[in-house]
């Protein structure tokens, strides 16, 4: 999977992408992610990315051009399954769409600043828009790199045992089952006799009433969705 981020800012992405399981995919071949900087694109000689809305008002919105030049310039090569947007007015960002994205080829993911992007962006060029939570963000930077993590690390290949994703809190609708280590006693905190019986049977049967349990009490909206 090729994923293009479109930002302003690319050093913020500097951190996110060269840890653990994001880096790990990198290095294996099986994710190319590419930063651009959307000032690289700008056509004037001071690489203005932004202007003052028609109309008036407080604060600047990002310009077509280079957003659009930029664009443009990538699907000279490939075409591109989604255009993304990230934005507090997207629609929210879950698991499902994690695992709808996945399995897409081509993604471009645009970071918007300031007070928004030219509403044209939106209706001519973007294919979909997605907000990470009902809070406003400096700027899509961050959202990009939480969608681009949660992908990422459902890509086959990527995370070792093949399970180990699919077990994840939100893949079955379910939030995940307690977990423990050793030690089995720690000062009296005890591990639950289940977890050592070695009956695989019954811990599996176990894991999924904690797993109810703990959706239940904590998110009962996800069993609600179900029915
Ligand atoms: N940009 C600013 N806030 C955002 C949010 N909550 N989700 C996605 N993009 C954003």
């Amino acid at each position: 999977m090729r994923i293009d981020i479109l930002t302003i800012f690319p050093e913020m992405f500097d951190g996110p992408f060269s840890h653990s399981i994001v880096k790990r995919a990198k290095e294996k071949g099986l994710v190319e992610i590419h930063l651009h900087n959307i000032r690289d694109y700008a056509t004037d000689k001071h690489r203005r990315v932004d202007d003052y809305p028609f109309g008036g008002g407080a604060g600047m919105v990002m310009m077509i051009e280079p957003v659009l030049n930029c664009i443009e310039n990538l699907k000279k090569d490939r075409d591109y399954d989604e255009i993304i947007f990230l934005t507090p007015d997207g629609q929210m960002f879950d698991q499902p769409i994690a695992n709808q994205l996945s399995v897409l080829k081509n993604i471009i993911l645009l970071c918007g600043h300031y007070k928004g992007i030219d509403e044209r962006l939106r209706e001519h060029v973007i294919t979909r828009e997605i907000s990470i939570g009902d809070y406003v963000l400096s700027g899509g930077e961050l959202a990009a790199a939480v969608v681009t993590d949660s992908i990422v690390r459902i890509l086959p290949g990527v995370l070792g045992d093949e399970t180990s994703a699919l077990s994840d809190s939100f893949q079955d609708g379910l939030l995940s089952p307690p977990v423990y280590t050793r030690p089995a006693d720690y000062k009296g905190w005890k591990v639950p006799d289940i977890l050592l019986s070695g009956h695989d049977r019954k811990i599996a049967e176990w894991r999924h009433e904690q797993a109810l349990e703990r959706t239940r009490k904590r998110r009962p909206g996800l069993l609600e969705d179900d029915v």
